[in-house]
């Protein structure tokens, strides 16, 4: 299905999300199965449990004798418990469906997280593609976090084939306790396929997604959201002074943009910026990267792609708060009319930067773009960038590292562990500032020294906030990409992180 001519202008390759509140009849169902920590024979608390000696069987929706025959039957293939690990069995009688997708809960206690049903789901989701309809039956009291799991495991990322591939047909039949938890359902399909988009876009090849390939296709999906559309070209971009934007796409042949989407809320409530890398290739410029691995550096602009995500997920979901999204766009390549190591630039506000390294291309974009921002005089501002590989070092590649204004950063990172992307608080040290001091500018764009590389970079970026505004800087550099297999929601490839955080931080926010 997608060419490379339709790759940008597909939607997100996901099952359709449907509530029920019957079992309806359906080609697989999907039900939990935890390992027993008591013995409990019969009912667990209505949520319609039967076991196995070692194994209990979550499956609301069924009856107590058809769970109690999908726990012998899973004990006698000595199903795995694990969360996410699934085995498909045949189904017995009085299963609404041909097959049986046990999926693992881990533990049988109350204590069952809405990540471990978001991950289980997600798995089960993936295992069931291609066989029609599924009835997921996990807990019908957590709708959302079942149909959220489910929907972003169901993903499917786009191939550029000559073949004819089918976009997925399947649905996933979420069982819900009433029409309040369908609503549930409808909110995770719309956040799910927004995650998808962000995910699109960044498993996108570098060269069909470009800045101007980017912005257009941004500035397409953010009209038809009904945002206020913004897009400055490179000339555009010359005429406002944007030095740190025009520097680094600068040694491309593809030149530069800055998209700006904004979702408008109510008069008198309040504004959030949301700032997203987007760097479509990051060579490392003239302080050129090794070629192992390089390829990877196509998901450099996974920030910018979570940002136009979220700011589409916040017009389709109606949040009464204004967003906007101010998001740079440049491709960093070596050239004769790239940026140079020793440059000094003048940076949009007027702020000079000598760079030293210009493989560290992210700080310089994000910082044009936190000063445009900035001018709308935001309450809060967030922004995310895959900006250093030192997060990866300090937290590995599942963990966002969130720094910024102390408290605003700490409710960022808290909201994103509840949201089940795991941001981690880290610290802006003031003994670091130091290293950013130039002899020629007022700032170099790299430490002398590569200690607390995260924490510089974060260091640097606050230099161009303005006083007085909350807020985070989100390092998703490792979180963004999954290099390993697919495991839970996360597919391989492009997660979509951290959509989900910065949607719960303007939910959190618009809640006041
Ligand atoms: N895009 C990279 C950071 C990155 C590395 C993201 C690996 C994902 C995986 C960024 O532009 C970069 O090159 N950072 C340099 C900064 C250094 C020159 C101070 C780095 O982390 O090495
Ligand atoms: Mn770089
Ligand atoms: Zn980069």
């Amino acid at each position: 299905m997608p060419t490379a001519q339709s790759i940008l202008s597909r939607t997100p390759d996901l099952a359709a999300l449907e509530a029920v509140t019957t079992p309806v009849e359906s080609d697989v169902v999907v039900v939990g199965v935890c390992a027993a920590s008591t013995v409990d024979d019969g009912e667990a608390g209505g949520r319609g449990a039967g076991t196995g000696a070692d194994l209990v069987v979550v499956a609301p929706g069924l009856s107590g004798e058809a769970t109690g025959a999908v726990a012998a039957a899973a004990s006698a293939v000595a199903a795995s418990t694990t969360v996410g690990a699934t085995t498909r069995i045949p189904a017995v009688d009085g299963v609404p469906g041909a097959s049986v997708m046990l999926v693992g809960l881990g533990k049988d206690d109350d204590e069952r997280t809405d990540e471990t049903l978001r991950r289980a789901a997600g798995s089960a989701a993936r295992a069931c593609r291609g066989l029609g309809t599924a009835l997921v039956a996990l807990d019908t009291d957590r709708a959302e976090a079942v149909a959220l799991g489910a929907g972003l495991g169901s993903f499917r990322p786009a191939k550029v084939t000559a073949k004819d591939e089918e976009p997925t047909t399947d649905t996933l039949r979420i069982l819900v306790a009433d029409s309040v938890a369908a609503t549930a359902v409808d909110r995770a399909a719309v956040v799910a396929d927004c995650v998808g988009l962000a995910r699109d876009f960044v498993n996108t090849p570098p060269n069909l997604l470009f800045p101007g390939s980017f912005a257009d296709r941004a500035a397409e999906l953010g009209a038809g959201a009904g945002l206020e559309v913004e897009v400055l070209d490179e000339a555009a971009l010359a005429d406002g002074g944007f030095g740190g934007i025009l520097a680094v796409g600068g040694g491309s042949s593809r030149p530069p943009r800055l998209v700006r989407l904004t979702h408008r809320g109510g008069e008198g409530r309040p504004t959030v910026a949301l700032v997203g890398k987007g760097v479509t290739f990051d060579t490392g410029g003239i302080s050129i990267k090794p070629a192992a691995g390089m390829e990877q550096m196509t998901m450099d602009m996974g920030g910018a792609a979570a940002v136009v995500a979220t700011v589409i997920l916040a017009a389709r979901l109606g949040l009464d708060l204004t967003v906007i999204a101010t998001v740079p766009m440049a491709e960093n390549m070596p050239s004769a009319t790239a940026y140079r190591p020793g440059d000094v630039l003048t940076m949009y506000g007027g702020t000079t930067v000598e760079v030293q390294n210009t493989d560290a291309e992210g700080r310089l974009i994000l910082a044009d773009a936190i000063v445009r921002a900035c001018e709308d005089s935001p309450s809060h501002l967030i922004d995310t960038a895959t900006l250093t590989g030192a997060q990866m070092v300090a937290l590995g590649k599942r963990t966002p590292g969130v720094m910024g204004t102390e408290d605003f950063r700490d409710r960022v990172a808290e909201l994103s562990r509840e949201a089940g992307e795991g941001g981690w608080p880290m610290p802006l040290p003031e003994e670091l500032r130091d290293g950013l001091d130039s002899e020629v500018a007022d700032l170099t764009n790299v430490t002398p020294h590569r200690w607390g590389g995260m924490l510089s970079a974060g260091l640097f970026l606050s230099e161009f906030v303005a006083d007085g505004v909350e807020w985070a800087h989100i390092d998703v550099a490792g979180p963004a990409y999954n290099d390993g297999g697919a495991d839970g929601y996360l597919p391989k490839g492009a997660t979509g992180v951290p959509v989900r955080t910065m949607l719960a931080v303007l939910e959190d926010i618009a809640a006041g």
